[in-house]
Parts: structure tokens; sequence; C-alpha cells
């Protein structure tokens, strides 16, 4: 756990920005829906490999995703293990979202390959911008806290070769894509960052009686 309030990350699915994009409902058209594929009428399993401060699990979770979060932070795990914790007794539906919520604590790199979703996320600590005005507090603590991801190839590749039919890579928007085992299939772009989005290409149909 941090030292002091004051240097750790404001984790809180309640007040805040995540609180009142989830009360105004802001979130439906965020990019990470059309990437990821979820909405409330596909609620699909979704392993977020990079839970962070949890937004964006949260995010999907409302929108009826089953999310699986893992961070191999310890301190980061905690705040995020009592996050979603206070989150659950503040009202039935809060509730019900935080249940669609399993936070593992571990290295991505090392679960993955024993797990199956739909689609994994990967949002790691991006490369330090050069405006460092236009990094916002929560994600400059963060980023004290956690330092830099720099085995962020590492993680891709092991999510590219998991059991899932998607994966979503979010960076940004101008940076040099990470080293990768092959090319994303297409990229949605937002202001500042972009997804950069692999979809596995489905298996050759089995010749039929027609087709021979
Ligand atoms: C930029 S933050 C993610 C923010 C998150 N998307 C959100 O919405 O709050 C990146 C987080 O991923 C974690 N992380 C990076 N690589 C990881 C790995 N291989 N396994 C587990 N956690 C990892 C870092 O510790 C950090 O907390």
């Amino acid at each position: 756990m941090a030292e002091s309030a004051s240097t750790a990350p404001a984790v809180d699915f309640v007040g805040g920005a995540v609180g009142y994009r989830f009360r105004s409902q802001a979130g439906r058209s965020h990019a990470l829906l059309k990437a990821t594929g979820v909405s409330p009428a596909r609620p699909l399993h979704v392993v977020d490999a990079t839970a962070g401060l949890g937004r964006d699990a949260f995010l999907l979770a409302s929108m009826g995703a089953t999310v699986t979060l893992i961070e191999r932070v310890p301190e980061v795990h905690a705040l995020l293990a009592e996050a979603l914790e206070a989150a659950r007794s503040e009202s039935d539906e809060l509730a019900g979202i935080i249940g669609r919520m399993t936070l593992l604590h571990g290295d991505a790199r090392a679960l993955l390959p024993t797990m199956q979703a739909d689609v994994i996320t990967i949002d790691p600590m991006h490369p330090p911008r050069t405006k460092t005005a236009l990094v916002k507090q929560e994600m400059r603590l963060l980023r004290d806290l956690v330092g830099a991801d720099l085995d962020v190839a590492e993680l891709l590749a092991a999510a590219l070769s998991a059991d899932c039919r998607r994966v979503v890579l979010k960076w940004p928007l101008r940076a040099a894509a990470p080293p990768a085992p092959r090319k994303p299939s297409h990229q949605i772009a937002g202001k500042t960052v972009r997804y950069d989005v692999f979809v596995r290409s489905q298996p050759a149909a089995e010749p039929t009686a027609r087709n021979v």
C-alpha cells in the first residue's frame, strides 16, 4: 500500500471522472467499446492485462462485459481491490457491475497462456510525452509507482498467442508501435491515443461437397 494518500493515484469508481462518466452515460460512445466490440447486446469476456486504475475495465463491465483484470504492481493491485470493494457497497447497480469484475495479482505475460477470453486489452504505461503537462495527474502518480513498462513487446506477443479472438492495444496516437509478431487488422484513432486491433482470422472452412 502506498505510504501517503496524497502520493497515491486516486482509484474511485463512485466519484471523480469515472463516476461522472458512469452516471452521465458519456462512455457509451467511447472508442474502447468500438475497438473491443463490447456492447450491452454483446457482453463479451475481456481480459484487461494491464488493469492500472481500472477505468477501462470498469467502462467495459458497465457495458455488460465480464472482465478479468490483471495487475502486477502490489501497491496498484491493493488500491484497485480497495476501490472495487468500496464501489460494491455503494449501490445495487454498482454491485452488479463490480460482480462482473475479477481482479488478479500477477504478471499477464505468465497468466495469459493459461486463460481464455473473447478479447484481451493492453494499455501499458506509454512512453513519456514531451509535453508533460498533457499527462493527467493520476497517470503521473501511477507512473511514479509503476515506472515504465519496458516489456510491452513481450506482453503483446503473449496476448497474440493466447486463446482469444481479438487483442486491443491502446497506444499514443503518433508513437511508433511496439514490435509485434503481426500487423494490426485495423486502427481506431482518438485525439491523443489510438487502438491497434488484432483480430484473429477464422480458421479456413472445411471443404464441402459444393466447394471442392
Ligand atoms: C497505463 S496503466 C493502465 C491503465 C488502465 N487501462 C486504466 O484504465 O486505468 C498500466 C498498468 O499496467 C500494469 N502492467 C503493465 N504490464 C503488466 C503486466 N505484464 N502484467 C500485469 N500488469 C501490467 C502496470 O503496472 C500499470 O499499473
